[in-house]
């Protein structure tokens, strides 16, 4: 450099303003163009996020099941769903604990039937978008998990053929299932005929699916620049979504339209009677659903090598899973306490001061979530983490 001539080093000087130049107005530039795109306050990052949590998607058609898309399949699957003649007192149905006036929940903490289970009942509004079934996912697809509460002892306490017998009795059921399968059910192999029973449930759980909340609205108002519409949402809503996708970190489990990475994670939330927590949670889900002979990979899938069957059969049991579960959709979050998956807590309030204090947590070893920490919130600021959860919920 020292015998760089003073000519050389002026026009050195001259290119680095010109480049700086170029840089600074491509710069200027882009910050225009996110002004519009990024509007009304939001960062970058934030607005992102929240423009994967809306609009819904439509449910998608399951390839491991044939009448997953049928109407005629859901039809049946209707009748079966809320037919309680179909249990060993012939007092429970799947609505049962899945009941349509709450938002297909029971409303307790756990379920009780024939006996008592251990689990919280989560809605079924959605489920088709879950690629593991139930807290634990012991199930690969919503028909493999339809056949467990049949021939749960706590829950209907059916055997396999009991269920296809009852079938095989019931005028409408016995018709519906001929005509959606072309067969007479009493001329099937028995788990076949169980399989199809799974198949018609889950076509019409399928068809149970959120209608858009005020959260909906919002974003909607956002993303077409609607300035009127997008003071419709309320303040206290608005800033429980800056915390969600902010400083809080919900996000980071709860993301995309149902706010749910579909993954398993322990979040150490206290056992109800205050004691460690004893679920096993997705370390037994897997080893549940690897031998469930009615799993995506097996011989009744309609797709054993499709996608779903490949990331089952791929499945690797780890000691991090030990009570780890699956983070719930938030979609219907307002209309489905008690929450979490033994019903530890009883409204949206108490779910969000635990995650703020993480008062009780279970002391947590080396399987704890390491990705939470105590939050700090004010009490506003909890209140506003609610209020953003009920704006999730459907408006009607
Ligand atoms: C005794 C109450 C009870 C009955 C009866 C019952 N369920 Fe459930 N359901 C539950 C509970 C509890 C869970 C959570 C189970 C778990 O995680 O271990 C659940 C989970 C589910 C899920 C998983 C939802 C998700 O998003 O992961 C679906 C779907 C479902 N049930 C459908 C059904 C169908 C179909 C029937 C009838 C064949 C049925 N249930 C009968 C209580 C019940
Ligand atoms: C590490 C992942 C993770 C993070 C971060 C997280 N959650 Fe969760 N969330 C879960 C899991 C897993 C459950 C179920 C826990 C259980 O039942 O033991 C859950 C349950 C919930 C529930 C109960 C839903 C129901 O139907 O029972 C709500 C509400 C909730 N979370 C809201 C939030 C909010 C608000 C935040 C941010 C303050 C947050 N979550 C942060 C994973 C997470």
């Amino acid at each position: 450099m020292r015998t760089a001539r003073p000519g050389r080093r002026r026009a050195v000087f001259a290119l680095c303003v010109v480049v700086l130049l170029l840089v600074g107005e491509d710069r200027s530039k882009r910050r225009v163009h996110d002004a519009s795109s990024f509007a009304f306050g939001w960062t970058h990052r934030a607005y992102k996020s929240i423009l994967k949590m809306s609009p819904m998607p439509s449910a998608p058609v399951d390839s491991t099941n044939r009448v997953s898309g049928s109407t005629q399949a859901a039809a049946l699957g209707e009748l079966l769903f809320f037919d309680t003649s179909l249990s060993a007192n012939g007092q429970v149905a799947c609505a049962t604990c899945h009941d349509s006036k709450r938002s297909f929940t029971d409303g307790q903490r756990v379920s009780v039937a024939l006996g008592t289970g251990s689990r919280n009942a989560p809605t079924i509004i959605d489920s088709a978008h879950q690629r593991w079934l139930t807290w634990d996912g012991r199930a690969d697809s919503l028909w493999g998990q339809a056949l467990h509460p049949f021939i749960s002892p706590v829950e209907m306490g059916l055997t396999r053929s009991e269920v296809i017998t009852l079938v095989g009795k019931s005028d409408p059921l016995s018709r519906g299932y001929r005509e959606v399968f072309g067969r007479s059910i009493q001329d099937e192999p028995i788990d076949h005929a169980f399989a199809n029973i799974g198949k018609a449930i889950a076509a019409y759980e399928r068809t149970i699916v959120s209608s858009p909340g005020m959260f909906d609205d919002y974003v909607d108002a956002l993303r077409r620049g609607d300035a009127r519409a997008v003071e419709q949402y309320p303040e206290s809503a608005r800033r429980g979504l800056v915390l969600f996708v902010g400083r809080a970190g919900c996000v980071r489990c709860h993301h995309g339209p149902f706010l749910t990475d579909g993954e398993f994670h322990l979040v150490g939330v206290p056992d109800a009677k205050g004691q460690l927590p004893r679920d096993v949670g997705r370390l037994q889900g897997i080893d549940v659903l690897l031998a469930d002979p009615f799993n995506t990979s097996g011989i009744h899938s309609d797709d054993p090598q499709g996608e779903q069957a490949r990331i089952t059969r791929s499945l690797i049991r780890q000691p991090e899973m030990w009570g780890a579960v699956r983070t719930p959709s938030l979609r219907q979050a307002a209309k489905t306490a008690p929450y979490m998956h033994a019903g530890q807590f009883a409204t949206l309030l108490e779910v969000v001061h635990f995650y703020n204090t993480l008062e009780g947590a279970a002391a947590l070893d080396h399987h704890a979530e390491r990705m939470l920490a105590p939050l700090r919130l004010t009490s506003q600021e909890e209140t506003d983490l609610v209020a953003f959860l009920e704006s999730l919920a459907p408006s009607k």
